[in-house]
C-alpha cells in the first residue's frame, strides 16, 4: 500500500532552502565593492548553516544522517548503471548518485566560506582570493549537475523530489518514515538567521 511518509525533517529543509538563498544572493553581490558587507553577511549565514548541517548529519533524523547516505564507489556505479537502463532502485533518502553531489556541495560550500574568511585577513595572498573564486565556480558547476540529477531522478522514479524538499513527504510502499519533524528547531534557525542578518547589516564585523 502506498503511504505518505515523512522523510526530510524541518531543519534539513530549512537548511536546504536558506542555503540556496544565501549562496545565490551572496553570489549576486560578490562582484560589487560597495555591497561587500552584504556579501560577507550572506557568506557568514551560509557558513553557519553548513556548520549546523555538519552537526545535524550526526544527531539528526534518519535520512538527514550522514550514515544514511554514505555509499561506496561500487554502489554509486551500480546505481548509475541501473539508471542508464532506466530501472534504478528506489531510495527514500538520498540515492547513491545524488549523495555524491550532496557530499561535493557540502564540502565545496565549506571551502568557499573558509577561503572567504581567509581572503578577509589583511595579509591574505592572491592565491587565497583566487581559490575563493575558483571554488565558487566549481560549486556553480556542481549545482548545475545537482539540478540535472534531481530532474532525471524525479522523472525516472515518477516522483516530485523538489516538492518533497519543501513538504518533507514522499509517497512510497514503506512505513520507514521519520517520527519527529523538529519544527521548533527549523523555526529557531530562521529566527537566528534573521537576527544575525539585521545585526550584521547594522554593525558589520569587518
Ligand atoms: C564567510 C563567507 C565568505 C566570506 C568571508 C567572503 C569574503 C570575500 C571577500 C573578502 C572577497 C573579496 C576578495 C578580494 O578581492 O580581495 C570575496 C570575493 C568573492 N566571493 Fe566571497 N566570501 C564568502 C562567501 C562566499 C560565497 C558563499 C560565495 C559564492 C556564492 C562567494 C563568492 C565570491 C566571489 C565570486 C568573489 C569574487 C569577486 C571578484 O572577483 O571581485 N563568497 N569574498
Ligand atoms: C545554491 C544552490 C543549491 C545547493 C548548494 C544545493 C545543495 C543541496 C544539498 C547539500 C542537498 C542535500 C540536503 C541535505 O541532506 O542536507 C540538496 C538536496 C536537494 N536539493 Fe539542492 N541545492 C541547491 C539548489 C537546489 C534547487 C534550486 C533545487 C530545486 C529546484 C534543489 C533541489 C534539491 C532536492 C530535490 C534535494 C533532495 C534530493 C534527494 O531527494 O535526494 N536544490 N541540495
Amino acid at each position: 500500500m502506498i503511504r505518505r511518509i515523512l522523510v526530510w525533517d524541518v531543519p534539513t529543509r530549512v537548511f536546504h532552502w536558506l542555503q540556496v538563498l544565501s549562496f545565490g544572493a551572496s553570489y549576486l553581490v560578490a562582484f560589487s565593492e560597495r555591497l561587500r558587507n552584504y556579501h560577507l553577511a550572506l557568506g557568514y549565514i551560509l557558513l553557519g548553516l553548513l556548520v549546523f548541517r555538519l552537526l545535524w548529519g550526526f544527531i539528526g533524523t534518519r535520512y538527514a544522517r550522514f550514515s544514511s547516505f554514505l555509499f561506496n564507489p561500487k554502489e554509486v556505479v551500480a546505481y548509475l548503471l541501473m539508471m542508464a537502463k532506466g530501472k534504478p532502485a528506489h531510495y527514500l533518502g538520498h540515492n547513491p548518485a545524488g549523495s555524491v553531489s550532496v557530499w561535493l556541495l557540502l564540502s565545496l560550500g565549506m571551502f568557499v566560506c573558509v577561503t572567504g574568511v581567509m581572503a578577509l585577513q589583511d595579509d591574505a595572498s592572491d592565491l587565497v582570493v583566487a581559490m575563493h573564486g575558483v571554488s565558487t565556480n566549481a560549486m556553480l558547476g556542481v549545482i548545475v549537475l545537482h539540478l540535472v540529477g534531481v530532474m532525471v531522478s524525479s522523472i525516472l522514479h515518477r516522483e516530485n523530489l523538489v516538492r518533497a524538499m519543501f513538504t518533507g513527504f514522499k509517497f512510497a510502499e514503506s512505513d520507514e518514515g521519520i517520527q519527529r519533524a523538529f519544527g521548533w528547531l527549523g523555526a529557531l534557525m530562521v529566527v537566528a538567521v534573521a537576527v544575525f542578518w539585521f545585526a550584521y547589516v547594522r554593525k558589520p564585523l569587518g
